[in-house]
């Protein structure tokens, strides 16, 4: 087949970017973290941008993942996900990374569903808020932020609630997605569990 690709979708910090990235490397496919592309429309927007502007002039190189990782890009990313013009206008360029010969891993919120429905494998990955929380917070704190554990949690749940409750392509499982609840994996078992499913599927 000239082209495969595999959506990988689930919650704020239940692992998907960690296992998006290993099923690229083992299947030798390009990767796309789709959050990327909302977090750098969000950052415009806390610089006074506007939002469907922003979106309308992304290049691939505005994609910094280092500048992009904080919480408050992370926040406004959710908030600007939330306007129809802002998704289509980032439609185009997710669907042809997605059909780029050779495969593609494309990993965000609405890749099952609503980006590439026909995709050939299809993963869900999730963990308990509690269990995404506690992972964000030892990040930050091993990165030397001096953070509560409870402003993490509640960061989680604000996100889920706007992320699962917007009318525009909201986070829900799709129906032939395999689900993987990384809550009491290992990082290495996850990855396991998520290649296996993919070649289930080839
Ligand atoms: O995955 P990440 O946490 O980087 O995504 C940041 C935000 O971007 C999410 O909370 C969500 O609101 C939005 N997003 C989205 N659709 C995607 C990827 C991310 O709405 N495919």
């Amino acid at each position: 087949r000239m082209s495969f690709t595999i959506a990988i979708d689930g919650p704020a910090a239940s692992g998907k970017g960690t296992i998006s990235r290993a099923v690229a490397r083992h299947f030798g496919f390009e990767h796309l973290d789709t959050g990327l592309l909302y977090r750098a429309v969000g950052q415009r927007m806390l610089e006074g941008m506007d939002p469907v502007e922003a979106a309308q002039a992304l290049r691939a190189e505005d994609l910094d993942p280092e500048t992009l990782r904080t919480a408050e890009a992370a926040q406004a990313a959710s908030k600007v996900a939330a306007i129809p013009d802002v998704r289509a206008a980032l439609l185009d360029f997710q669907r042809a990374f997605a059909r780029r010969a050779g495969g593609a891993v494309l990993d965000g919120r609405d890749i099952g569903t609503v980006i590439c429905p026909e995709a050939e494998a299809k993963l869900f990955v999730t963990a308990s808020a509690e269990v995404r929380a506690d992972r964000r917070w030892r990040e930050l704190v091993a990165a030397g932020f001096d953070t509560r554990f409870d402003d993490v949690l509640a960061d989680v749940h604000e996100r889920d609630r706007r992320d699962m409750g917007r009318s525009d392509a909201p986070l829900r499982e799709a129906e032939d997605s395999t689900r993987i609840d990384t809550s009491r994996l290992t990082v290495d078992e996850a990855i396991a569990a998520a290649i296996a499913a993919v070649n289930l599927a080839r």
